[in-house]
């Protein structure tokens, strides 16, 4: 998608550099035009460092292109942030003196504000009146968020967090039909992600060899969907993508807890954490010593919590509409081949898809390619996916969206 960030003179350009990211890391072509006054805080060589195009707030540069006319009809959407009490005035009286109130009069797409001043200025008659002015016009004009200002006071005024700008402008961009149309824009979806560790005392644990790739993966293909992704990521060897509200955690108590709490606003849950089945059923507060004396320790194991299969009760007893997918790492045995336990796995847990790896010494954990068959509770045949891992997330991503469509 083409976004055009506008940037107003506030301190709080700075953050609008973080804001600038999430759109380019989910894939969005970003044009920033920074007015006059703000490049006293943050440079144009900042802005065309980050988003690679080139930037400038004058209208008389580059006049051969008719920048304005261009930036602001191929805008399948425009975000001003910080929008100060002058943007927001000059907006709402059809000024068109620079290049950003130039383009937003040539606006065809949904135009986001996200407002940033002194409490007072916000609280003015005049701003009031002219965000109601523009809001009457359609444009989305986000609350200021409540906090310390720059300076000594606080109060409304604050500039909403880049997350929250940048998760309302793609629900904008989903409900004006500028996303491009996935059944996941403007969804939430949750992923858990990575591999639990369960202490056994200050400094050792029981962990296992998820990398949580696949679950990064998973986000980012659901984040370039449109969706507003939380991800609640245990033990990782990668970073979490931007873009996505995280939640870290250790054990598999700490996950069910996140879970679930998440699970309430979710029309997704995908569960590709490797959680541990047991977890010792002692911490010790101070680290375990061998004794020459004493009999080597003995650590009895409990079961920890099924948390895919208690959110699938959950959902039944709310009767919320929720896509709810597991994945299974199978070996196979001489009693069942892997696909057989699978199936069993599928029904005994009750979610929607269950994502099956064949696993074994050296194979799926921590490696790029993996290949993957979902098998669907509906009973539809089971979809091989096979090559990276962003090749895997995308394939899960699509029938997470098929299936929220069916529902
Ligand atoms: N899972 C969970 N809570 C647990 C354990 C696993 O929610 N305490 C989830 C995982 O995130 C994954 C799926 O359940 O989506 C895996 O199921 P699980 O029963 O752990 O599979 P296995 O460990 O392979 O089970 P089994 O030993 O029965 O084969």
């Amino acid at each position: 998608m083409s976004v055009v960030l506008g940037v107003g003179g506030g301190i709080a350009a700075y953050k609008v550099a973080y804001l600038l990211r999430l759109f380019t890391e989910a894939g969005h072509n970003v044009n920033v035009i920074p007015t006059e006054a703000s490049t006293r805080f943050v440079g144009v060589a900042t802005w065309e460092a980050l988003s690679g195009n080139p930037v400038t707030n004058n209208v008389f540069e580059g006049v051969e292109k008719v920048n304005h006319v261009r930036l602001g009809h191929e805008a399948d959407l425009i975000v001003v942030a910080p929008a100060t009490a002058d943007l927001l005035s000059r907006a709402a009286a059809g000024q068109a003196d620079d290049l950003l109130t130039t383009t937003l009069l040539m606006a065809r797409g949904p135009v986001l504000f996200a407002p940033a001043m002194h409490s007072e200025m916000w609280g003015h008659a005049a701003t009031a009146a002219n965000v109601a002015t523009l809001r009457s016009r359609g444009i989305t004009v986000l609350e200021p968020a409540v906090g310390r200002l720059t300076g000594v006071d606080s109060g409304p005024g604050r500039l909403p967090e880049p997350e929250q700008i940048f998760a309302a402008a793609l629900e904008l961009m989903a409900s004006a039909g500028t996303a491009e149309r996935t059944e996941l824009a403007g969804r939430t979806v949750t992923i858990t992600a990575g591999g639990t560790r369960e202490p056994l005392d200050p400094v050792r644990f029981l962990g296992n060899r998820s990398s949580g790739k696949q679950g990064v993966a998973l986000a980012t293909a659901a984040l370039q969907a449109g969706a507003r992704v939380r991800l609640i990521a245990a033990h990782m060897d990668v970073p979490a993508p931007e873009g996505v509200e995280l939640v870290t955690v250790e054990t598999a108590l700490e996950l069910r807890e996140a879970a679930l709490a998440a699970a309430a606003g979710s029309d997704a849950i995908i569960m590709a954490a490797a959680v541990a089945d047991f977890r010792p059923a002692r911490l010790s507060a101070s680290k375990i010593k061998k004794q020459d004396d004493v009999a080597d320790p003995v650590i009895t194991l409990v079961r920890t919590p099924d948390i895919l299969a208690e959110l699938v009760r959950e959902r039944e007893s709310t009767g919320r509409r929720q896509v709810i997918v597991g994945f299974a790492a199978e070996t196979g045995d001489e009693q069942s081949d892997v696909l057989g336990y699978a199936r069993a796995k599928l029904e005994r847990k009750g979610c929607d898809l269950l994502v099956v790896n064949q696993v074994g010494a050296n194979r799926i954990f921590g490696a790029d390619d993996t290949e993957v068959v979902i098998l669907d509770r509906r009973g539809t045949e089971p979809v091989t996916a096979e090559g990276s891992k962003t090749d895997v997330a995308a394939a899960v991503v699509g029938l997470v969206g098929a299936a929220l469509t069916a529902l």
